[in-house]
């Protein structure tokens, strides 16, 4: 692929997750990227054993669908007193962000030990599989005993940052991209994409 394909500086969001999204296109607020939807209907069977596995596979085919550079997201919830589940499977606990949360709250009944940990994988790639950044974020939490706060999506009501007090829900966005996972994903990102860019 040669470096002319770039000038257009497309990048294509792999995720279909409003919640991410919104994040995606905060993050990228100050550069000259033109952020573009994935393809309409694009799914994937996350078939990878870690977040940055099911990132790469994600990012591939889009880039390799659209021909331009593309950037997924894989992340999810990883719980101590459930040898990491839900993990990688985290979308799939349940079937909606409140059945995930409700089953999260009642396996950990009667449990003491809340100890948590966020994981978000990115990967930017371009057509021909090329993976060209790479970079994982984590937020350490513990998991509330009910939902607080009414911000973010996901998980985010059930889960407490470390030392904060505070459910992600319960953050304001600066908050939320100041302690997340996502956000510290996003601070290792974003001077390689620039230098990237700069590059080509
Ligand atoms: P996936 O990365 O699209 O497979 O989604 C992973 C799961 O984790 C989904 O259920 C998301 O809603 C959830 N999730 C991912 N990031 C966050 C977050 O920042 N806060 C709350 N839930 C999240």
């Amino acid at each position: 692929m040669t470096r002319e394909k770039f000038t257009f500086r497309n990048l294509y969001l792999a995720s279909g997750n409003a919640g991410k999204l919104e994040e995606f296109y905060n993050f990228f607020s100050d550069l000259q990227l033109q952020l573009k939807p994935q393809p309409e209907g694009f799914k994937v069977n996350e078939t990878g054993k870690t977040f940055l596995d099911n990132a790469r596979l994600k990012a591939t085919l889009v880039a390799n669908l659209t021909g331009d550079w593309a950037l997924a997201d894989d992340s999810g919830l990883s719980v101590n007193a459930l040898q990491g589940a839900p993990g990688v499977y985290s979308a799939r606990y349940a079937k909606s962000d409140s059945e995930r949360i409700k089953r999260l709250i009642q396996e950990l009944k009667d449990c003491d030990q809340r100890q948590a940990c966020f994981t978000a994988a990115l990967c930017l790639a371009a057509p021909g599989s090329q993976v060209l950044i790479e970079v994982e974020g984590q937020c350490d939490g513990l998991i509330t005993k009910a939902p607080r706060g009414i911000g973010g999506f996901g998980y985010d009501p059930v889960f407490e940052v470390l030392g904060t007090g505070l459910t992600f829900a319960e953050m304001s966005k600066e908050q939320k991209k100041k302690y997340s996972h996502r956000g510290k994903a996003f601070s290792l990102l974003l001077p390689k994409i620039r230098s990237l860019i700069n590059t080509c």
